[in-house]
């Protein structure tokens, strides 16, 4: 599958974001470098990375080192909690780190420690989009009432919360929630909170001749939420990408969908 013909979906602004993207934490140094660039070149076109992650620099070099333009790959980094008041300098940092003038998506990594400075971090995250540094904005590990107290302020929907998700962690009405707003839900940690050898996952996987693993992942694309995948591995790279030649019926997302309760 060619990258135009991967999914994604509309974030305000008139961006699209690839439904599948590649998680990046704890993938540093060459080993980091090695395996963005392995991703690229496996198909994914979207990349998870953060401050905190220390891996910018390696993100950015293996995107110029591929053979891609830029504006084919999403990126997406995050703000720290330890950065608030220092909002401008760490997205300037992020830039240079990733040799790029712009980012696709700016998240806060989580809400500050004191809940009186979430607005104020947010209105320099649009001020940052308004000067054309990220083309959208969102927030990671906010709950629903968090996010609604952004937008009564602003006006302005978060485009994304990031939060942990996988089947055993569906919850159908945090779903809804988050589409009744308009804010996509992007999942993380889709294996470190799966049991990847449940029968349930077993079954279906087999009935598709892929792994459990690869389930998982077509399930958050079925759901139309985001889903961002870690590996060094190669081989698991690749086998993580490659999930488009088979889709999930309806009764087998219900099943999936069971497992979360
Ligand atoms: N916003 C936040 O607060 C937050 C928090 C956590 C994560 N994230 C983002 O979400 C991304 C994904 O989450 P994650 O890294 O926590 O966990 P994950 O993607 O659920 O799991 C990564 C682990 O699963 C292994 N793995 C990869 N493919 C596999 C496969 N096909 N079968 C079996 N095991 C497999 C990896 O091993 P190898 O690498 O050894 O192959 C690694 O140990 C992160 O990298 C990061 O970008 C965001």
């Amino acid at each position: 599958m060619t990258s135009a013909e991967q999914p994604t979906v509309p974030l305000a602004g008139d961006v699209r974001m690839p439904l599948l993207g590649f998680g990046t934490w704890q993938a540093t140094g060459e080993a980091g470098y090695q395996a963005v660039l392995a991703a690229l070149d496996a198909g994914y076109r979207h990349i998870d990375t953060a401050t905190m992650y220390g891996n910018e620099a390696e993100v950015g070099r293996a995107i110029k080192e591929s053979d891609l333009r830029r504006e084919d790959i999403f990126v997406t980094t995050k703000l720290p909690p330890g950065r608030v008041g220092r909002e401008r300098e760490t997205i300037e940092a992020s830039l240079r780190a990733l040799d790029t003038d712009h980012v696709d998506l700016w998240l806060i990594h989580w809400p500050p420690s004191s809940p009186g400075d979430s607005l104020p971090v947010w209105r320099e995250l649009l001020a940052a989009r308004d000067e054309g540094l990220t083309r959208t904005v969102g927030v990671s590990n906010y709950s629903i009432s968090q996010i609604d107290e952004l937008i009564q302020a602003t006006e302005e929907i978060p485009a994304v919360n990031q939060i942990r998700w996988s089947p055993s962690l569906y919850e159908r009405q945090t779903h809804v929630a988050h589409r009744d707003r308009g804010v996509v839900l992007e999942g993380y940690s889709p294996f470190k909170t799966s049991d990847l050898s449940h029968p349930v996952l077993v079954r279906i996987a087999q009935a598709h001749n892929v792994s459990p693993a690869q389930v998982v992942l077509r399930w958050h694309i079925d759901h139309e939420i985001v889903v961002i995948p870690k590996s060094v591995t190669p081989d698991r790279i690749r086998a993580n990408a490659d999930v488009f030649g088979f889709s999930l019926t309806a009764e087998e997302m219900r099943d999936i969908d069971a497992l979360g309760r």
